[in-house]
């Protein structure tokens, strides 16, 4: 499959990026195995710590709309270069699979992981 549309959908919804404190702004563009797409971007917060990063952003979305079964998701940042999920994210989302595809894109070439190749030996307890 082209992930093309999942790299533009991402890439639209970083415009959106509250990032008031790192001026990073991240992207995500996460695709059911239905075919609908939710996206998210990065919100800071002045605590710092209740930031959420775009990833769970479009998961959370996804889940709270009964969603939850995912193909793939695509992600960008105003880096210029592949920006890879951080550690709370991986684990995250390994709890809806760890074949989930991860599409990253620096502007110019596409790197495609399974998360499983991301987060090896994922902590699955129940
Ligand atoms: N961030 C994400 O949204 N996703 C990632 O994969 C890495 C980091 C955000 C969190 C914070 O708003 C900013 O990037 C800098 O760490």
């Amino acid at each position: 499959m082209d992930y093309n549309n999942l790299i533009a959908k991402a890439k639209e919804a970083m415009n959106y990026a509250y990032t008031k404190y790192s001026n990073f702004n991240v992207g995500a563009a996460l695709l059911t195995t239905s075919g609908k797409i939710y996206t998210g971007c990065n919100i800071e917060n002045s605590s710092f710590g209740a930031t959420i990063c775009a990833e769970r952003v479009a998961f959370t979305k996804a889940i709270s709309e009964g969603d939850k079964e995912f193909e793939a998701i695509a992600i960008v940042s105003s880096s210029g270069d592949y920006t890879y999920p951080c550690g709370i994210c991986r684990q995250f989302m390994s709890e809806w699979g760890t074949d989930l595809k991860l599409i990253f894109e620096n502007g110019k070439d596409i790197k495609i992981y399974t998360l499983k190749e991301l987060l090896p030996e994922a902590f699955i307890k129940f």
